[in-house]
C-alpha cells in the first residue's frame, strides 16, 4: 500500500518522505522531481504552459506513479487544486495531511527561488491559497499529523503514523 503525503509548500513532505524511505528502506516517489526529470524546472513549465499545463502534468504523473505503486508517494502542495487528481487521491486508502501552520511554510519558502507561485504571489496572496486549499487537503485526506519544527526522526515519525 501506499502512503501519499500532501500538504502545503514548505510543511516538510519532501524531508518527511526522505528520512521515512532512508529510515525504513522503503520506495520512494517524489512527484515534483519526476516531472522535473521528464520536463525541466517547474518554474520553465509555469512559463511555457502556464498553471493549468502543469497541473495536467501533475495529474497524468499522479496516474503513472500510483501505478508503479511505490510506498511512499509525495506531491506537491498544489496538486489537491485538481478536481481530477481530487478524484484519484480520493480511491487511495492511505493519504497523509502533512499540516503546519503558514507561518512555519512562509518561513521556508519565501526565500526559495524556483517555487513560480512564491515568486509570483505577494505574502497575503499565498496565504489565501493556503487558507482556500485547506479544505481541499481535507477533502482527500485520510489521516492527519501535524508538523512543527524541525521534521521528527523516523523512529517518532513511525510511532505518530502507527497510533
Ligand atoms: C506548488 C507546490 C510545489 C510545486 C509547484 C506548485 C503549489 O511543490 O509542485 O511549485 O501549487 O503549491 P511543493 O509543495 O513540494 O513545494
Amino acid at each position: 500500500m501506499t502512503l501519499i503525503l500532501i500538504g502545503f509548500m514548505g510543511v516538510g513532505k519532501s524531508t518527511v518522505a526522505q528520512t521515512l524511505a532512508q529510515g525504513y528502506q522503503l520506495s520512494l516517489c517524489d512527484l515534483d522531481q519526476v516531472i522535473v526529470r521528464e520536463h525541466g524546472p517547474i518554474a520553465k513549465i509555469f512559463e511555457q504552459r502556464g498553471e493549468a499545463g502543469f497541473r495536467q502534468l501533475e495529474y497524468d504523473n499522479l496516474t503513472q506513479c500510483l501505478q508503479r505503486g511505490p510506498d511512499i508517494l509525495a506531491l506537491g502542495g498544489g496538486i489537491i487544486e485538481t478536481p481530477a487528481s481530487r478524484q484519484l487521491l480520493q480511491t487511495q486508502p492511505q493519504v497523509l495531511w502533512l499540516k503546519g501552520s503558514f507561518e512555519l511554510s512562509w518561513q521556508r519558502i519565501s526565500h526559495d527561488t524556483g517555487r513560480p507561485l512564491v515568486d509570483t504571489l505577494t505574502r497575503d496572496g499565498l496565504r489565501q491559497r493556503f487558507e482556500r486549499r485547506q479544505e481541499l487537503y481535507a477533502e482527500v485526506a485520510t489521516a492527519q499529523l501535524v508538523l512543527t519544527d524541525p521534521v521528527p526522526a523516523p523512529a517518532d515519525l513511525a510511532a505518530e503514523l502507527h497510533r
